[in-house]
């Protein structure tokens, strides 16, 4: 079967390889799954890159931790599935319910091999069943970047619910499927974006107050003035410490901060003193187990959600949609589709 790895060691672009491997076998309690679409992630930019936690992955790896696809076989004493079931991969291994500890649960795409290969061996209680509603580009969106929104809104805190303003941080995949989440719930969304196209776009999928980053570098006071003087009930926190300190000041009363990522930063310090004045809260999001999952893809079928797909690339051009994605032209997901 043809697949992409990065290979040991490998700090840039130069070390994703298209190989040819063995194809799997299910064993017992296993599912072959033939996989049929995957998504880019900004973590696969930083495991490329050999910056992702630990540093260069250690053995060739395959790519992403993003995919879905169709059992194609199932091992002795498998029951939660049978051939033919459309499935995803959970992004950790061993991870039902709880949170997730990497020392323990292997991550698709870097400490466990990915997604993106033509077949993938999981155990049965590291897949669940794609939304009803959803085409497999669309099922590829949900593992990481779905969940990490999800768990942000509706499990860490209190969930979000109608009437509700949640501030979004630009239109990557988080912030963009965040974004269809809050307005299926009926919630306000407040979203910054570098690009006024972006912002057009997300005003067209339901946004309700924009802001461009650049053109507001205090965009923080900008949230205030537009929301008619108002803090915020939820902000899915993707910039890091580039923004924390700027989205704390953008709290109501009794808000929550998901602290989700590093695009704007990764190091440099944070005052958490305001948290105090508006009894808010920040949690830790680390993607999100099983369960979550489950409860989540419920959700995307009740509301019919379709994940923003910006682009779909063909499997042999990989390495083009990892530019592409690394530019940040994207709106929502890049996909890569197996065949
Ligand atoms: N903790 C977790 O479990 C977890 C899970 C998933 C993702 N993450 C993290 O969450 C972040 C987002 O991931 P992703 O996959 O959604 O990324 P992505 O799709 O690559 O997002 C790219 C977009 O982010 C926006 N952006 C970049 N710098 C920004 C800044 N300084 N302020 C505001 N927006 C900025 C830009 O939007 P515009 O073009 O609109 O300006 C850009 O196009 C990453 O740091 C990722 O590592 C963490």
């Amino acid at each position: 079967m043809k697949a992409f790895i990065l290979a040991a060691g490998s700090t840039s672009l130069d070390g994703v390889q298209q190989v040819e491997l063995e194809k799997p076998v299910a064993g017992p309690g296993e599912i072959l799954v033939s996989m049929k679409a995957a998504s880019l992630n900004f973590r696969d930019l930083g495991i490329i890159a050999g910056k992702y936690f630990g540093g260069p992955v250690q053995k060739d790896t395959v790519l992403l931790s993003d995919g879905a696809g169709e059992v194609e076989a199932v091992g002795e004493g498998v029951s939660r599935f049978q051939v033919g079931d459309k499935v995803a991969g959970t992004f950790f291994k061993d991870l039902i319910e709880g949170p997730a500890n990497p020392m323990v649960n292997p991550a698709l795409g870097h400490s466990a091999d990915g997604v993106l290969a033509q077949y993938m061996v999981l155990n049965e209680n590291d897949a669940v069943k794609i939304p009803a509603n959803l085409n497999y580009q669309e099922a590829a969106c949900l593992p990481c970047a779905a969940l990490t929104a999800w768990h942000a809104m509706m499990t860490a805190g209190r969930p979000v619910t109608k009437g509700d303003t949640v501030l979004l941080l630009g239109t990557g995949g988080v912030s963009t499927i965040a974004l269809q989440f809050a307005k299926a719930l009926e919630a306000k969304v407040i979203i910054t974006s570098s690009s006024n196209d972006k912002l057009a776009k997300a005003k067209e999928m339901g946004a309700d107050l924009l802001i461009n980053y650049n053109e507001h570098p205090d965009w923080d006071d900008e949230v205030k003035k537009i929301n008619d003087g108002q803090g915020v009930d939820c902000i899915v926190e993707v910039g890091g410490i580039g923004t924390i300190n700027k989205s704390m000041n953008c709290l109501g009363l009794g808000g929550k901060i998901g602290m989700i990522g590093v695009l704007a930063g990764a190091d440099g310090e944070c005052n958490p003193r305001s948290l105090m004045m508006t009894g808010s809260s920040i949690h830790g999001i680390f993607v999100g187990n099983r369960q979550m999952f489950e409860e989540m893809n419920k959700a995307i079928e009740e509301h019919d959600i379709h994940p923003v797909v910006d682009k779909a690339f063909d499997f042999d051009d990989a390495v083009e949609a990892i530019k592409y994605f690394k530019s940040q032209a994207h709106m929502g997901k890049v996909v890569i589709n197996i065949s």
